[in-house]
């Protein structure tokens, strides 16, 4: 029997990088820190999938969507004869035209809800001029993310089970092979490129491999880098810069909400166990200050998720709020108690940017850990 060939080159890099971007983001998703790897494979995930559609409508036989057979009267005979009927496919059969068509368009909503997430809550990223609007408060995207991510893995689970169900069943079509192979044990005509296939693949699959190096080693581009300005409290603030940064951390003004900083500064005398009175004026002066900035005027995630979980509670202590605890619980005691940590409190040992306002995921290090 004669071997054609049927998934030309661009077509089996788009499959197998696809598997390796996905499980490269899906790895990523394990930590706060890892943020920029996870957004960077993200989007090397949309590029593929933009190559992938232009693909499905220029490129070659079998690979273009309008040989995906998509009929529902098919995918039922097909399911119906699978164990005794011997019919062969050159391209996908029913089953797989149906999971690769749901695989793609789940994982193209979950670039866009990645990306709307990453604009409301992180303020980088095409949706960057979402944060701070009405959707601030808002963890839908995430949540819709993270639901479409799970029906992923169920399409990815089904889309594995049948290709080895396949190859249990049809030992003799040779699909998983073609997988690498490119060529089906089939009578057919074999694929052939032109020239103008050759062009979009080189272009689609060189963006593919060029975004996530671009993103990871140029930091300052415009699909990742913060919107959010740091601030200089020494030359806005100076006078709440050194007074309140003598003894600890600069705690940026919305890490709290008004009433808090209120609480706080009606009791200098009485802080935490020390004396850290000031004049009367100059209380006032700062207060007027944390105020002004709390988190009531912010529209940074940390600022809106710390004040959201302590409700109505009366808390003058960052470290004291629901959210704290639960984003820290999974830092050990001794890790707090290290020299170089010095206590809960001492948000710079592991936050670098926190006394700029900034709390980025991307700024995040424990020392004395592997980053
Ligand atoms: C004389 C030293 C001193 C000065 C000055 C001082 N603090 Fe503190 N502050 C402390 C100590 C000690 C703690 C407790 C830290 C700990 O729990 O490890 C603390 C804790 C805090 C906390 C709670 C941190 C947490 O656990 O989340 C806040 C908020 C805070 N201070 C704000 C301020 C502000 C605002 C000023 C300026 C008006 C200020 N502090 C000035 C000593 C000081
Ligand atoms: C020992 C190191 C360490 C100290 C000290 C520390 N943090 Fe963190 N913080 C982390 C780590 C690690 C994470 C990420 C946790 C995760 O994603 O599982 C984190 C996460 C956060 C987050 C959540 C970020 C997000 O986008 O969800 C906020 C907000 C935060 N820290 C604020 C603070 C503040 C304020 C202080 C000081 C009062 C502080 N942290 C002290 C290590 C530390």
């Amino acid at each position: 029997m004669k071997n054609s060939y049927i998934w030309s080159l661009p077509t089996r890099l788009f499959h197998g990088l696809l598997v390796l971007f996905i499980l490269g983001a899906y790895l990523s998703a394990e930590e706060e820190s890892w943020l920029l790897w996870h957004a960077a494979f993200g989007f090397a995930v949309g590029a593929l999938l933009l190559f992938r559609i232009v693909w499905g409508f220029w490129g070659p036989e079998h690979s273009r969507f309008a040989d995906f057979d998509l009929k529902l009267s098919s995918l039922k005979t097909y399911m119906l004869t699978l164990l005794n009927s011997h019919k062969t496919y050159a391209g996908h059969n029913p089953a797989a035209s149906f999971a690769v068509i749901g695989i793609i368009a789940v994982t193209l909503l979950l670039v866009l809800t990645g990306l709307l997430t990453y604009g409301v809550q992180e303020n980088r990223g095409l949706f960057a001029f979402l944060h701070g609007t009405f959707f601030k408060k808002m963890e839908l995207f995430e949540e819709l993310h993270e639901l479409l991510g799970a029906l992923l893995y169920l399409l990815i689970g089904a889309h594995i089970a049948g290709v080895f169900l396949d190859r249990l069943l049809h030992p003799s079509h040779g699909t998983l092979r073609s997988i690498v192979s490119g060529y089906k044990p089939i009578e057919g005509r074999s694929v052939k490129l032109t020239f103008f296939q050759k062009a979009i693949a080189l272009l689609g699959i060189g963006l593919a491999l060029a975004t996530p190096v671009y993103l990871l080693t140029v930091r300052d581009n415009p699909l990742t880098a913060t919107h959010t300005a740091a601030v200089d409290y020494r030359t806005e603030h100076p006078l709440f810069a050194n007074e309140c940064a003598a003894c600890h951390t600069l705690y940026p003004p919305s890490l709290l909400p008004g009433r808090s900083w209120r609480r706080l500064m009606a009791d200098l005398e009485n802080h935490f166990g020390d004396d850290a009175s000031l004049e009367a004026a100059e209380t006032q002066n700062i207060l007027a200050y944390l105020v002004a900035n709390a988190a009531e005027h912010a529209t940074s995630e940390a600022a809106f998720k710390l004040s959201a979980s302590m409700s109505n509670m009366d808390i003058i202590a960052v470290t004291q709020t629901p959210f704290w605890k639960k984003t820290h619980r999974r830092i050990a005691a001794d890790i707090f108690a290290r020299d170089a940590v010095k206590g809960r409190a001492n948000c710079k040992a592991c936050h670098s940017d926190v006394e700029r306002g900034l709390l980025e995921d991307t700024n995040i290090t424990i020392p004395g850990e592997r980053s």
